[in-house]
């Protein structure tokens, strides 16, 4: 009897080891998918700081249960639980987010880029889809030949692809029909990669006179924002052009050839994306319910009275 207790007693020791180690591994299991999960949430843009502050003040409950619980089973079971609440407060606050997105109606601004696109471009079209705005971009003959791949993911993504011209030749100093075949070049360069300029033509140095306008079926699209990033080549003195100036429905004019732009870009758009929203120029016109008429210029649109519901 005596020898069947103690074998008892060393099986349950034993055993108890063994509950012991199980539940230390659970427990490192736990700590290391938390700590997977979190910094999947960290690296999340769609999460908001006090969302991620929530998902572990939520949590910690469950956490602490987890890790003072007496079995295995328990522990399971919490983590379980853990998922589940995980799931449950993103699932809310995402639908809490859009509700506020429909609510909050931003300021429509259009940001247009021209000479490009070059080396810089496709680091902007990063930048642009992580702040979710969109560009218009004018670009140029030798530019389009010499990156095509940027252009053609730049209009993949949904920017607008607008035409500058193929030589960069001032219109004013050419005839109508050279200003056509300047036009139309930089055209067939786009159609051939599979791209559909739009109808907006930005004329080289902004010139232009009422007897080019009267000539060609475009609507001229001019800026009513002047960065002058290509003069300064300075992100701060860029990132000051567009913060002094900006407006509701302003069209932006800046330069996607040069680094400086590019770095000012990065840091002015996080900065405004709460106040105003990034779009295309032909999209700033639709959603102001205003047409973009041909043999015009524009340099901002005429912004739709809003109506209090
Ligand atoms: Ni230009």
């Amino acid at each position: 009897m005596k020898i069947n207790f103690l074998n008892n007693t060393f099986d349950y020791k034993k055993n108890l080891k063994i509950q012991r180690v199980k539940k230390y591994i659970i427990i490192a299991g736990i700590t290391i998918a938390i700590s997977i999960f979190s910094n999947m949430i960290a690296k999340s843009d769609e999460i908001t700081y006090d969302t991620k502050k929530n998902i572990v003040r939520q949590n910690q409950p469950n956490i602490k249960k987890c890790l003072s619980s007496p079995s295995i089973s328990e522990i399971e079971n919490t983590f379980k639980i853990i998922r589940i609440d995980i799931n449950d407060v993103i699932n809310s606050i995402k639908e809490e987010k859009e509700k506020n997105e429909i609510k909050i109606e931003k300021k429509l601004v259009a940001i247009t880029f021209d000479d490009g696109p070059g080396i810089f471009t496709d680091r902007l079209l990063d930048i642009l889809e992580e702040n979710n705005a969109k560009a218009t971009f004018f670009v140029t003959g030798t530019s389009v030949e010499n990156y095509s791949n940027a252009v053609k993911r730049a209009y993949d993504l949904g920017n607008e692809i607008g035409i500058h011209g193929y030589t960069h030749t001032s219109f004013t100093e050419l005839t109508i029909d050279k200003i056509q075949d300047e036009i139309n070049k930089v055209s067939d360069l786009l159609t051939d990669l599979d791209i559909t300029p739009s109808n907006l033509v930005r004329p080289p140095y902004g010139s232009i006179d009422n007897t080019i306008k009267e000539n060609l079926d475009y609507s001229f699209i001019l800026w009513y924002v002047d960065t002058r990033d290509w003069e300064s080549l300075n992100k701060d003195a860029v990132k000051e052009q567009i913060r002094s100036n900006i407006e509701e429905g302003s069209i932006i004019l800046m330069h996607d050839i040069h680094e400086t732009t590019i770095d000012a870009v990065e840091e002015i758009l996080p900065e405004l994306i709460d106040e105003y929203e990034f779009v295309t120029v032909e999209e700033l016109f639709k959603r102001n319910e205003q047409e973009l008429e041909e043999h015009e210029s524009y340099r901002k649109v005429k912004v739709l009275e809003k109506v209090e519901e």
